[in-house]
């Protein structure tokens, strides 16, 4: 049975309600990517650092998965093969919509980490500067979110994935961030048919065998549909 292998970004929440980071008006154009998305950024302010993910930590939690999550989590379920749903998003709309197993290589709102021993927690809706770590008791609390700078998560086990993929599909995502850009090469090397879905074309465009250009919520419930139907 054929594994599929799907890396989502910015562009499936969209429609949710939750801002892209690229897009006129998205979250970079607002904000430093050095402000608040890295280790340097959090050391010197970290207050700031803590109200940015808090605000979109409380906006995330209200926000409904839309018709393309949706219509993934389907794809999951009634697919005869693997599907495997890696996320660039730290919003957990693939599960509100049923999607299990998602790989969040960006790491995730919902979750605390400690700076200082590594250990993770459930995050509180607000997260305070210096707050104490459960295990180690240091005021080394940050969002367990993956900033400029670090390693994503579960690189290993994704590489993997994209070994043994079928079909690749990358979806609402601009191919500007490494290593999550670099994954259609993977999949091509590795054989699998590649498709990109995005409201234009990304900066890794040429790279993929098909292409199909809209806003999620109808192009990605069309190719579900289409691919259920074989
Ligand atoms: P971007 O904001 O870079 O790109 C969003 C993509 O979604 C763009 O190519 C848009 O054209 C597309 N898009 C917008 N609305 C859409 C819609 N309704 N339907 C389909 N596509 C739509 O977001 P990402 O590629 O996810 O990392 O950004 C990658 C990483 O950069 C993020 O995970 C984040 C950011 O810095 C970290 O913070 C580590």
């Amino acid at each position: 049975m054929e594994k599929i292998v799907i890396l989502t970004g910015a562009g499936i929440s969209a429609e949710s309600g939750l801002g892209t980071f690229r897009d006129a008006g998205g979250l970079w154009a607002q904000h430093r990517i050095e402000d608040v998305a890295t280790p340097e950024g959090f050391a010197r302010d970290p207050a700031l650092v803590q109200a940015f993910y808090n605000a979109r930590r409380a906006k995330a939690a209200t926000a409904r998965p839309n018709a393309a999550h949706v219509a993934l989590a389907r794809l999951q379920a009634d697919w005869p093969g693997e599907v495997v749903i890696v996320t660039q998003n730290v919003d957990e709309l693939h599960e509100k919509a049923g999607a299990r197993g998602v790989l969040h290589m960006h790491g995730i709102l919902s979750g605390a980490l400690c700076a200082a021993c590594g250990h993770r927690w459930p995050a509180p809706a607000e997260m305070r500067v210096g707050e104490p770590c459960p295990a180690c008791h240091a005021p080394s609390a940050r969002p367990d979110i993956v900033w400029f700078g670090e390693m994503p998560y579960y690189m290993d086990e994704i590489f993997e994935h994209l070994m043994g993929a079928d079909l690749f599909a990358a979806i609402g995502t601009s191919g500007q961030v490494y290593p999550a850009a670099g994954f259609v090469q993977e999949a091509t090397a590795a054989g699998a048919r590649t498709v990109e879905l995005n409201l234009e074309p990304s900066a890794t465009v040429s790279r993929f065998d098909e292409t199909r250009f809209g806003p999620a919520t109808q192009t990605v419930p069309e190719w579900v549909a289409e691919l259920l139907a074989g």
